[in-house]
């Protein structure tokens, strides 16, 4: 019924919380340790009060922005996150099909449970939706890694070309999450571990050896590992698929080999919440940053991402596109993304909400209600365009001796 549509983000979470298992749900929603970061990720935007200008002809509201040569309708596109079938569907490929409709963009996880082709495909013959962007975690076998980038990079198979025509194009970017050498303390998943049902795997990791095909994944079982936390085990299985985030990544080293692997997608680098990194990420050759402690999964006591952002955007100075994520959950917190410089951003869970909530349609009724919000924000804040939207329109809340 009409009347019992969520309106919010947070009314869809609330429905989300009552249709997945408690194992999904606590998957999903846990952060790391104390849950600190996870909670300062959404504070730190309610201590950010708005200055509205008015009387400033707002009957024309434009929320389009440009993102590597692309123009969006709205500046909000849906960050990585594992395992989207486990909320049932299609998964990713529903995620694609609602983000393309919508005329935005998604970043696919690596640990995604339906293959990255399926999902450069879902978004349906326009050539218009095919930027999205591929995330990758740097294994200790480079030779995987390098093959997963080739198979993001892909041109048009011959299938492809048959089926849809030249249209198919490869991932737009790679996305490589430096914030995981090791995996944050999840104690919420530790206490009600997440089991991969049978019938879910993780194709991009698995090898496509079709003698393999019907062998049980070891990737089902490393993952398992993990999420029971079996030093011993997830050492085992992952050594023997060289599957683990190698924690020696550096800079240096690993930027410039990954740049060395792809020529046509662009590279960026998520995970960033300080100004040595990135200006390190724009030494390295990084074409756009991503400032993002993980959705508050990994390191606890972080800053929010909101926090972090203007010492960033203080030293890129416009050189590359500095994106966000993290506890954006409102269009007024878009706004103040915007106000604080990103020029672009993300939403982890609430897609997943969307998703939880009606599928496809689920994940377009919540980039909706966020694009509504954004453009109604932006109507009474006195800004017509995205370009007007400045520092200047924020104040910080003044409850106590103002
Ligand atoms: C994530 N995130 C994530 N990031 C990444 O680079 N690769 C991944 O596979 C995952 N997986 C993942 C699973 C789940 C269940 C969550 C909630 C998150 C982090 C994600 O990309 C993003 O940084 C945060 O989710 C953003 O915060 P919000 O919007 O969820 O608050």
């Amino acid at each position: 019924k009409e009347r019992d549509k969520p309106l919010t983000i947070h009314e869809f979470e609330r429905i989300a919380q009552t249709k997945l298992t408690q194992q999904v749900w606590n998957y999903y929603v846990s952060g790391a340790d104390e849950q600190m970061a996870i909670k300062r990720n959404r504070d730190a935007y309610d201590k950010l009060v708005l200055r509205p200008r008015v009387f400033r002809d707002v009957s024309q509201i434009d929320t389009t922005t440009v993102l590597f040569g692309k123009k969006f309708d709205f500046p909000v596109g849906v960050s990585p996150s594992a395992m989207q079938k486990l909320v049932g569907g299609e998964g990713e490929v529903d995620v694609a099909r609602a983000v393309a409709s919508r005329g935005t963009f998604m970043i696919l996880s690596s640990n995604s449970t339906s293959p990255l082709e399926d999902v450069i495909n879902a978004a349906g013959p326009n050539p218009d939706t095919a930027d999205f962007w591929f995330q990758i975690y740097v294994s200790q076998d480079r030779g995987k890694s390098a093959k997963l980038i080739k198979r993001a990079e892909a041109e048009n198979s011959v299938a492809q070309l048959l089926t849809l025509g030249p249209t198919a194009a490869g991932f737009k970017a790679l996305a490589v999450t430096v914030d995981t050498p090791v995996l944050g303390n999840r104690i919420n998943e530790r206490k009600t571990q997440l089991v991969l049902p049978s019938n879910l795997t993780l194709p991009n990791l698995d090898d496509p050896d079709p003698d393999k095909a019907n062998k049980p994944s070891l990737n089902r079982d490393l993952l398992n590992a993990l999420n029971r936390q079996e030093a011993g085990r997830i050492a085992e299985v992952a050594k023997k698929r060289g599957l683990l985030n190698d924690a020696s990544l550096t800079w240096h080293e690993t930027l410039p080999w990954i740049r060395q692997q792809t020529s046509k997608m662009k590279i960026v680098v998520k995970g960033v919440m300080t100004a040595e990194d990135a200006l390190l990420a724009i030494q390295n050759g990084a074409d756009a940053i991503v400032v993002s402690n993980h959705g508050g999964r990994q390191l606890d006591s972080v800053a929010s991402t909101i926090e972090a952002l203007p010492e960033i955007v203080d030293v890129v100075k416009g050189r590359v596109p500095v994106l966000i994520d993290g506890g954006i959950t409102r269009g007024s917190d878009v706004f103040k993304a915007l106000a604080l410089g990103a020029d672009f951003c993300l939403i982890g869970r609430p897609a997943l909400w969307g998703l939880a909530y009606d599928g496809v349609e689920g994940v377009k009724m919540v980039l909706d209600v966020l694009e509504r919000e954004l453009s109604r924000t932006m109507a009474l804040m006195g800004a017509r365009n995205v370009g007007e939207i400045e520092k200047s329109m924020l104040g910080v809340e003044k409850r106590d001796g103002f």
